[in-house]
């Protein structure tokens, strides 16, 4: 623990199976914390003892200090088991972080399948950014232009965010102001509401909530939550200046063969050992990965180069003597 240095908090919810996913985007967001930032992982789960043998470990590894805290799954007592089964097994955990880490003030929420392709200290730039009726930020479900593909626009039953819906894989929340907002009281009676027509669970909840107070949500740009919606069909979001900040593999894709891109970036990250050179384990296994025939040659294979982007910038000139404790 730093003394007087508020840590960046991030927070992952990780039940059942997710467990390696949730180790793999917790090593991403090391491996890219290039300045050092002091991170706070707090992670909710029932794998308490995987998590801490793990983290312990990376403590020894990592060039700089970071926290974690392991801490139980937790729900409403009503309806408890109902919200624990909403969408994925734990995904509405999230939603009750307000009442939660009462004394926190702000935190980053991933997905277990995102991965960071940039320090966590560009996304965190954004708190800055809100206006005072700000209060969480996400990015756009779908680009404009993609009404065609669009799911909230052709088959929500719901009312959602904007043209096409927000992202809830990567959420900035100011949680001092959900709580002035009464976060929790606004969500249980949207859910009592739209139970029967949320198929997206915690997500549409998101979405119902911010239709109603668009003035809360700031928009964040597609590169800060990069889906194969993307890159699939024609490319609709420009990556080709700031690169990738973070990656998002829904629907499983790190773990089949439908987007061989997202899966190489994943398991070359899963496979990187914390603490060794990123230069020699990281980015030259990414460049060798991304320049396959088989990679570049597939649906969204031409984003390569936005991939290797910041992992360039801030592993290129990394020598072994360079990357010292
Ligand atoms: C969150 O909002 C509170 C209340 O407006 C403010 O004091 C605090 O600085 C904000 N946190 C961040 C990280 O911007
Ligand atoms: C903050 O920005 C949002 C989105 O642009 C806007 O709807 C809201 O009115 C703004 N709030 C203030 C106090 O300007
Ligand atoms: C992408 O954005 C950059 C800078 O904003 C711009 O110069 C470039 O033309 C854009 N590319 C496409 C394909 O829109
Ligand atoms: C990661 O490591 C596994 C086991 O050593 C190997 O089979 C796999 O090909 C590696 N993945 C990549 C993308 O290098
Ligand atoms: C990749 O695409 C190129 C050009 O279309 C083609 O010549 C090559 O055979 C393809 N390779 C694979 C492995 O499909």
């Amino acid at each position: 623990m730093q003394t007087g240095k508020i840590p960046l908090h991030i927070v992952v919810v990780s039940c059942g199976n997710r467990l390696q996913e949730a180790l793999v985007v917790i090593k991403s967001a090391l491996l890219f914390n290039t300045n050092k930032e002091y991170l706070k992982f707090l992670i909710f789960t029932e794998n308490t003892d995987k998590f801490r043998e793990k983290l312990t470990d990376w403590k020894d590894l990592v060039p700089y200090p970071f926290d974690f805290e392991l801490l139980q799954l937790k729900f409403p007592k009503q309806n408890e088991v109902k919200w624990k089964n909403l969408f994925q097994p734990c995904a509405a955990q999230r939603l009750f972080l307000p009442s939660l880490l009462t004394n926190v003030d702000s935190l980053l929420y991933v997905d277990t399948d995102v991965l960071f392709l940039s320090p966590i200290s560009n996304v965190w730039t954004f708190f800055k950014k809100f206006n005072e009726t700000q209060m969480a930020a996400m990015t756009p479900e779908h680009e404009s232009g993609s009404e065609n593909i669009g799911w909230y626009n052709r088959f929500a039953l719901h009312p959602f965010y904007g043209k096409l819906g927000i992202n809830s894989g990567v959420m900035l929340m100011n949680l001092t102001r959900m709580r002035e907002f009464n976060w929790e009281n606004q969500i249980l009676p949207i859910y009592k509401e739209y139970k029967s027509r949320i198929p997206w669970g915690d997500q549409d909840i998101i979405n119902i909530l911010f239709h109603y107070h668009p003035d809360k949500l700031y928009v964040m740009p597609c590169e800060y939550n990069y889906r194969t919606g993307h890159c699939m069909y024609t490319r609709v979001c420009n990556t080709s200046h700031l690169g990738i900040k973070l990656m998002h593999g829904n629907r499983h894709i790190f773990h089949n063969d439908n987007f061989p891109l997202f899966k190489t970036v994943y398991e070359i990250i899963e496979n990187y050992t914390l603490g060794s050179n990123p230069y020699t384990n990281f980015l030259l296994p990414l460049r060798r990965g991304l320049n396959q025939e088989s990679v570049v040659n597939s649906s969204c294979g031409m984003i390569s180069s936005d991939v290797l982007k910041i992992s360039s910038t801030l592993f290129d000139d990394l020598s072994e003597d360079l990357y010292e404790k």
